[in-house]
């Protein structure tokens, strides 16, 4: 082969990477370009190089030469541009990689107590602040704790007030915290100073109402205690709970273990007392029931009621929670929905 015909295939190849190397991109192509030139055995330098026995004898020498320094050129450009294509990829990685230290931190979801937990604990922070103690008794009770000691024998119409759920004759999931009032008055003398929150079960079931729902009796025993310390301890939870302009008012009621018994109200805090939907226009919430321990159940448990007079209250805790919310359907409370459940939280 002529001599500049050899030349010209080499500055052919020369000018085939200089061309090819404006278009590459990444140190990946880089890395497959110089295979395609320098693999040893399919590049196409070293294609150039295997002609060296069909070259004539006085030739062969120079293009040794020319085929050699291509190679070298080749191995320079390409280290060159890979050195480039590494550095631009480094720098592209820091950039996404970047952080920024002086960012504030996204918030995350803490998680918050169950409301009715929340009112529960609030209720216990607020009467422990008066000193009342606490007293848990057990969801299932016998008959005699939650009716008959609570003056509400067998055949006492009152018992349909609330229908139970019967395990046997004598046992019972308890349909009000207020048996425990009697476990606190049989073992304990007064003063009695007693706050009992829990589980109770009734067979009830709509929007306001549910079969398992939770209460918080109060109890208070000592000498000389009145309905107006009754109004005067209620009077300052409902201004904690549902705002300092809240009032209440006495409506008498029926239970049969408190003489004379009493529906508390309070002012509706929504409106103020103008009336709203959610007193129904009346201004007032009936929020609890309550009364002066009837001498009977005193009796009951073996303390003098000439000596000692006593007053009772239970609040329903969902209930508390439903007014103090503006919730109007007692089963959001127990669907674990999150996103009705973290919008509530008191401690925030
Ligand atoms: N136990 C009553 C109820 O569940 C509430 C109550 C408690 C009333 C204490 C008076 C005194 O309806």
């Amino acid at each position: 082969m002529e001599n500049s015909v050899l030349r010209q295939q080499i500055e052919a190849i020369r000018e085939e990477i200089k061309e090819n190397s404006k278009l590459l991109e990444s140190s990946k192509h880089v890395y497959e370009q110089r295979k395609v030139f320098l693999d040893n055995k399919n590049g196409k330098i070293s294609a150039l190089m295997k002609e060296m026995k069909n070259i004539a004898a006085e030739d062969r020498a120079e293009y040794g030469k020319n085929v050699n320094e291509l190679k070298q050129w080749a191995l320079e450009q390409f280290d060159e541009l890979d050195k480039k294509m590494k550095e631009k990829e480094l720098k592209a990685r820091y950039e996404r990689e970047k952080q920024d230290v002086t960012e504030p931190p996204k918030m995350r979801y803490q998680g918050n107590l169950h409301p009715v937990t929340q009112m529960r604990e609030t209720l216990i922070d607020i009467f422990e602040g008066m000193g009342f103690e606490i007293y848990e008794g057990t969801e299932i009770e016998n008959d005699y704790y939650n009716f008959t000691a609570l003056n509400t024998p067998a055949d006492h119409p009152a018992r349909d007030m609330q229908d139970t759920f019967y395990l046997s004759p004598e046992f019972l999931l308890r349909t009000q915290t207020s048996s425990g009032q009697i476990h606190v008055m049989e073992n304990k003398k007064p003063p009695i100073k007693i706050l009992s929150p829990g589980k109770v079960f009734r067979s009830d079931d709509d929007a306001t109402h549910s079969p398992m729902f939770s209460q918080m009796e109060g109890l208070v025993v000592d000498k000389n205690v009145t309905l107006c310390d009754l109004k005067g301890a209620l009077e300052t939870f409902a201004q904690k709970i549902f705002g300092e302009g809240t009032t209440t008012r006495l409506r008498p009621s029926y239970f049969p273990f408190t003489e004379p018994s009493v529906e508390v109200d309070c002012s509706c805090f929504a409106c103020g007392g103008k009336g709203c939907n959610l007193c129904k226009g009346t201004g007032w919430i009936e929020v609890l029931g309550a009364g002066v321990v009837n001498k009977k159940v005193l009796e009951n448990c073996g303390i003098d009621s000439e000596e000692y007079s006593g007053f009772a209250f239970g609040i329903g805790i969902e209930r508390a929670t439903m007014l103090k919310y503006g919730i109007n359907n007692i089963k959001l409370l127990y669907e674990s929905d999150l996103d009705v459940l973290k919008q509530i939280d008191h401690y925030e």
